[in-house]
């Protein structure tokens, strides 16, 4: 991989870098194309990252299609695949591989109720940049915390790449596209579109002023219970840090997982408090 992008580089091109776990949606391409608004060369890595699952949690399950990811990869004119083993990325084996940990934003929200998800995360975006080197890495804001985290990562390790977020995609009824959709029937569907229902409601009551976290937070959470999902959070946070809203921060982020029989959901959305 490193010969293959050094040619790149040599002749002064730009490379963008969209890291994924495959099975590749909708989202994703959005991703693959803002990458290529910003460099010459648009390189794909594919790698479902056993570090950033809990026990008991769905690795196993986690679908995998890479004849469909790279036939709709050549369609949209990615330049590189990466499609690495688990022994490139963990030639030490998993449990002796060096970790990269971001403390504190790791720790709250995604990070309570899955610990040590942050950590997976960081530790294999860390190795996929050192490989790629690009100058632009494009993540999801779908992960919001996510991308905090590994923000931070960038900024305290000295990388030199530019971290970009593309937009989150929505089905009709406002559900995020993930590829954990595909665990949901037709009428759970249906039911996880409240997400961004009580999300949005949320949002637009920040927006005309209201600044009573405690209770819209409180409101958010009885949306969901009432459309008969399971909320683990529903927080109004800093867009920045994730930090709780203390004074007058204008940039916000409303944040919620919820549990669906036995699928975990998280969406976000990001609100401009009024001046
Ligand atoms: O967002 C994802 O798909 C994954 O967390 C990532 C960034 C590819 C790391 O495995």
């Amino acid at each position: 991989m490193r010969a293959h992008l050094a040619a790149w580089r040599e002749a002064g091109d730009s490379i963008a870098f969209v890291p994924t776990m495959g099975n590749l949606h909708a989202g994703h391409m959005s991703l693959v194309e803002l990458a290529s608004q910003h460099a010459e060369h648009v390189v794909v890595s594919i790698f479902v990252n056993p570090t950033q699952f809990g026990p008991g949690e769905d690795f196993a399950r986690y679908p995998r299609t890479p004849e469909s990811d790279v036939r709709r990869l050549k369609r949209a004119g990615v330049d590189a695949l990466f499609i690495p083993s688990d022994a490139e990325m963990y030639p030490n084996g998993i449990d002796a591989a060096t970790q990269v940990n971001v403390p504190a934003v790791s720790e709250i929200l995604e990070g309570e109720h899955r610990p040590g998800h942050f950590a997976g995360v960081a530790s294999v975006v860390c190795r996929l940049l050192n490989i790629c080197q690009p100058d632009v890495a494009v993540f999801g804001q779908k992960d919001y915390q996510q991308l905090v985290v590994l923000r931070q990562m960038v900024r305290d390790l000295h990388m030199p790449v530019k971290v970009l977020a593309g937009p989150t995609k929505r089905a009709e009824n406002g559900l995020a596209l993930s590829s954990r959709n595909q665990y949901l029937n037709a009428r759970q569907k249906d039911q996880a579109g409240a997400i961004y229902g009580a999300l949005s409601a949320v949002g637009s009551a920040i927006e005309k002023g209201r600044s009573d976290w405690a209770e819209l937070e409180a409101e958010g959470w009885r949306q969901l219970e009432s459309a008969g999902l399971h909320p683990e959070y529903f927080a109004v946070r800093r867009a920045v840090n994730l930090s709780k809203v203390e004074t007058v921060h204008q940039n916000l982020v409303v944040l919620a997982a919820v549990r669906l029989g036995d699928v975990r959901l998280i969406d976000n959305l990001l609100v401009a408090r009024p001046a």
